[in-house]
Formats: structure tokens, sequence, C-alpha cells
């Protein structure tokens, strides 16, 4: 399967994403992890995205289609992916579908997980104290679901009008998330049959 993960800041995307790897062995590629790794090894992209991420806006597109191109270009992907963070807007979302389509692996299905924003901003709150991500204070948290809103919701629109958009209730325990998507998937699957 070929799958993009949508959906706010501390939505699950992550966590979904880590169980479908497992469940469906196809690589998870977050362009946040892809982001976070760079900034750790201090590359010339960690570098600039650092303080970009810290405050909770958007990298420049270029600097992230390149990275996602470079992660792209292993083989891994024939069998599938579950790409997690990207698109953020619909400039990435246009160039995410020309980059795929040169791959001949085009978008199956776009899942939107959805959370009211109470819940979110309690459990990225929860995450601050577990793992101290640096753009999880609550102030650089209201910040990115404002660029969530302006910036991303539109590109839930995007998969809606090319019939590949599904949307899921996000609350409740991982496994009934993880089960509620995965119901999702076995009915795209019997509808290819
Ligand atoms: P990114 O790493 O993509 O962060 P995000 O979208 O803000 O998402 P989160 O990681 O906060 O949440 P999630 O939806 O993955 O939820 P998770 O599973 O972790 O991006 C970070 C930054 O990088 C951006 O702000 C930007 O600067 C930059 N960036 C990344 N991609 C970019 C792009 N394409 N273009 C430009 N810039 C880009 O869960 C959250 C927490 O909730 C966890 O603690 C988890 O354990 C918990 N949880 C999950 N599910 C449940 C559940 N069902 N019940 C209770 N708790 C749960």
């Amino acid at each position: 399967m070929r799958i993009v993960l949508l959906g706010a800041p501390g939505s699950g995307k992550g966590t979904q994403a880590a169980i479908l790897r497992e469940t469906l062995n196809i690589p998870h590629i977050s362009t946040g992890d892809l982001l976070r790794q760079a900034a750790r090894d201090q590359t010339e992209i960690g570098k600039q995205a650092e303080s970009i991420m810290a405050g909770g806006n958007l990298v420049p597109d270029a600097m992230i289609l390149g990275l996602l191109r470079e992660r792209l270009g292993l083989d891994d992907i024939q069998s599938g992916y579950i790409l997690d963070g990207y698109p953020r807007n619909l400039a990435q979302a246009r160039a995410l579908d020309e980059l795929l389509d040169e791959l001949r692996l085009p978008v199956q299905e776009a899942i939107q997980i959805d959370v009211d924003v109470d819940e979110v901003v309690e459990r990225i709150a929860k995450r601050a104290e577990l793992e101290g991500r640096n753009d999880d204070n609550a102030e650089t948290v209201r910040h990115r679901l404002n660029v969530y809103e302006n910036d991303t919701a539109p590109v839930v629109d995007f998969y809606a009008q090319q019939h590949k958009l599904s949307q899921v209730l996000g609350s409740g325990s991982v496994d009934d998330v993880s089960e509620r998507i995965v119901a999702i998937l076995n009915a795209d699957d019997s509808d290819g049959e």
C-alpha cells in the first residue's frame, strides 16, 4: 500500500505509522524524523531547519523536497510506503504527486486522523514531560496548530478531490485507532479487487 497520513500535530500520525510499518512491512517516512536526524547530525539542512522547527514553522518547501526526494530514491519504497508529515501545504502536495508519478508509485490512500484540539494539546503536554521535544512547549504547540489550520488543512481537500481521502476518528486507545485504519485499508483493498 502507498499511504499518506494527515492530521494535526499530536493526532497520532507517527504512532499509527509505526504500527502500519510493522503490520504491512513497508517503510515509514516521517519528514519530521528526517529533519530531526539532520539536526542531530548537524548537516547543512539540519542546522538551518533547527531554529525554524523550534519556532513551530514549516521549513522551506525546496529544503524538505530535497530530503524527501533522496529518501524516495531508495529501493524499499517499491513495496509501498507510509508518508507522515508530508505534504504540509498545497505546493508540497503537488510536488509529491509529480515526484511519485515519475517513480510510478502514486499515493493510493490518504488517511486523515481527526482529534479534538484539547486532546492533542493534552497529548503533546504529556510528551513534553516525557521526551522534552523542543517544539512541544505550550506556545509553540498553539503556533503549530495554527500552521496546520492555515497551510495543511487544504491538503485534505486536495486528496478528497482525487477520491483518495478517508477520515478516521483519532481519539480512543492507540489500538482502537489502529483497528479503524486497518478497516479502511481492508475496505480499499476489496474495492480494488
Ligand atoms: P512533525 O515531526 O511532523 O510533527 P507534527 O506534525 O507536529 O506531529 P507530532 O509528531 O507532534 O504528532 P503526530 O501526529 O505524529 O502524533 P504522535 O503519534 O507523535 O514535524 C515537526 C516539525 O518539522 C514541523 O513543525 C516543521 O517545522 C518540520 N516539518 C516536518 N515536516 C515538514 C514538511 N513536510 N514541511 C515543512 N516542515 C516540516 O503522537 C503524539 C503523542 O500522543 C505521543 O506522545 C503519542 O504517544 C500520543 N498518542 C498517540 N496516539 C494516542 C492515542 N490514541 N491516545 C493517547 N495518546 C496517543
